[in-house]
């Protein structure tokens, strides 16, 4: 069964120990670490989360020369991430180097961290990208534009609005992943995301993992909302 990614926007590892008491112990989630929580609790956060058992997605969104996201990926690959990602607007050299430098930093008998690309973020409005970033096109093209740009330096895929997944899908060639946020249940609130999907709609639609943060880290019984958006991602249920 295909597990929705919580992710862990909290700041400490602390409060995150008191989130995790919620669900069984034998229970192994997919969980997201953000730059909120890794750069207050730094890369011992990622070992104590491996080693109690869960997958993580280090959400850190790397953009710099091509050397240093090299060098940074090699370090983050060691860490034993499963997935992590880069902005792909640092260019196709830089995200072909993030690529081999997971690749250099994972040891022989394992599997390199699946690496994607964040094309726009869901926050930036297609004004807002033509004025800042001087990008005089739509904001579906530009994403398609990075999405291919992503597929052609060899990544796995990209971060995107599930609105996006079916022009990306048509786009590149599979297998290609769209991992998408902004999920909410039927009938919960929105908070500050604009472009929602249900987990329902998001698994017709198509995208490849979910990643879900305050419906179930918010939620009186976290374990229950989980258990809830994993059936509707799952397609067993509506929600
Ligand atoms: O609480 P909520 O479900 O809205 O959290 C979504 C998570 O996905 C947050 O960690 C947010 O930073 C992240 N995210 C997003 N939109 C993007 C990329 C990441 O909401 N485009």
């Amino acid at each position: 069964m295909n597990r929705p990614i919580i992710a862990l926007d909290f700041s400490s590892k602390s409060e995150i120990a008191d989130f995790l008491t919620y669900f069984p112990a034998t229970e192994a989630l997919y969980v997201k670490v953000g730059m909120e929580l890794y750069y207050q609790e730094g890369p011992a956060i990622v070992t104590w989360l491996k080693k109690s058992g869960h997958e993580v997605f280090l959400d850190l969104k790397l953009h710099d020369i091509p050397t240093t996201v090299q060098k940074a990926m090699q370090g983050l690959a060691k860490l034993g991430v499963n997935m992590t990602n880069v902005h792909a607007a640092g260019g196709k050299k830089m995200m072909e180097a993030a690529l081999k430098g997971l690749s250099e930093g994972t040891s022989k008998k394992l599997i390199r961290p699946t690496l994607l690309a964040v094309t726009q973020l869901t926050s930036t409005s297609e004004a807002q990208m033509q004025q800042d970033q001087l990008i005089l096109t739509s904001l579906e093209e530009s994403v398609i534009h990075y999405a291919k740009s992503a597929a052609e330096a060899g990544l796995d895929g990209v971060v995107c609005s599930a609105l996006e997944v079916a022009n990306i899908k048509k786009a590149v060639s599979s297998p290609f992943i769209c991992l998408t946020p902004g999920i909410r249940l039927k009938n919960a609130g929105t908070d500050d995301q604009k472009r929602i999907v249900t987990p329902k709609k998001a698994h017709e639609i198509g995208s490849d993992y979910i990643v879900v943060g305050r419906p179930v880290t918010q939620a009186k019984n976290p374990y229950q909302s989980y258990l809830e958006i994993k059936s509707a991602w799952n397609g067993e249920t509506n929600g």
